[in-house]
């Protein structure tokens, strides 16, 4: 095994849009879509490679019927002022109209010490200044304060959905004005639809960088960076930038494409950054890339650039993987 790069992938099969969360009680909690899209999961683990063997509990299944009832997708556990918050998007179909799903955000919450445990309430939708899809939700805090950063598709803007940034009243009610961060316009964020979301938070070297997902969720999926000062006026969005370049993307000479839906941790001796993300080692997809079971969640250190960028590398090989 290369040390320098201790994990072997995939960790965990068959679950996208990875999120692992290292809380102070030095445990992993790692949460994730299922294939079937119908209940939320947690696990929890020491170590990175050891969610692989960690016993999933259930702790939200979706309703029968009406907005809650169908695609559960992306859910994230953040520990907010002192209790659990699971986020994440349902619908109340299963299908699209329109050209998108009708998906709307949700929180429910916990607090007991280990989310493994206890009771999870509802908290109802996180309700954004329009009506429309809406998902892959995220939260940070910043000088004091909590922030909300989602991708909702505007009708008004071509394309699925963009990115967008509003402070938290509570942990599941947002407030003051929303500010929208990115939408698709590059070449490599408009493949097969015209995809902004998955938004993932970093704080380093006096920045605030946010990676994201672009494109159709096949082999084109990629993640695109934008940044910030973290002095800045997060708000405004003339403090954010966007690389012109996607930083992380399909790596055929490693058999693995359409990396994307990110998360970001640290290793078990807290001396390096971990990428988590989700990708499929073959390229040809039968039917909806949606109902493709194969996005495994995958883990890797990443290192920094001399500019105080990130450095991700390229997705790396299956542990047995054999080059052509
Ligand atoms: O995995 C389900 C959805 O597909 C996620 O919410 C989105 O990020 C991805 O495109």
């Amino acid at each position: 095994m290369n040390t320098a790069q201790p994990y072997q992938n995939p960790v965990i099969a068959q679950r996208a849009d990875p999120w692992v969360y290292k809380h102070t009680d030095g445990y992993y909690y790692f949460t994730a879509s299922v294939p079937k899209y119908d209940l939320l999961e947690l696990r929890r683990s020491k170590t990175i490679q050891g969610l692989a063997e960690a016993e999933p509990v259930v702790v939200w299944r979706k309703h029968e019927e009406g907005p809650m009832s169908q695609l559960i997708w992306a859910p994230e556990i953040h520990f907010n002022q002192g209790k659990w918050y699971i986020y994440f998007a349902a619908a109340p179909i299963d299908y699209p109209e329109d050209g998108t799903f009708n998906h709307r955000m949700f929180a429910i919450e916990n607090d007991s010490a280990n989310p493994l445990e206890g009771e999870w309430t509802e908290k109802g939708q996180i309700v954004t200044a329009w009506e429309s899809f809406a998902l892959d939700a995220t939260t940070f805090e910043h000088n004091g304060k909590l922030y909300y950063v989602w991708a909702q598709q505007d009708y008004d803007i071509p394309g699925n959905s963009n990115l967008y940034i509003s402070e938290m009243e509570n942990p599941w009610t947002l407030k003051g004005k929303y500010t929208m961060l990115s939408k698709p316009e590059l070449d490599w964020e408009i493949i097969g639809f015209k995809v902004n979301e998955g938004p993932a938070v970093l704080k380093r070297n006096g920045k605030i960088f946010i990676t994201y997902s672009a494109s159709a969720t096949d082999i084109n999926y990629c993640m695109g960076l934008l940044s910030a000062d973290e002095d800045s006026d997060l708000l405004d969005a003339a403090s954010w930038s966007k690389s012109k370049q996607p930083v992380f993307r399909s790596a055929p000479e490693n058999g693995q494409f359409g990396p994307g839906h990110n998360s970001f941790t640290r290793s078990e001796d807290d001396t390096q950054d971990v990428l988590i993300y989700h990708c499929r080692n073959y390229t040809e997809i039968v039917g909806d890339p949606l109902h493709d079971p194969n996005r495994h969640t995958r883990a890797q250190i990443f290192t920094w650039n001399e500019d105080g960028t990130p450095n991700f590398g390229i997705p790396l090989p299956d542990k047995d993987f054999v080059r052509s």
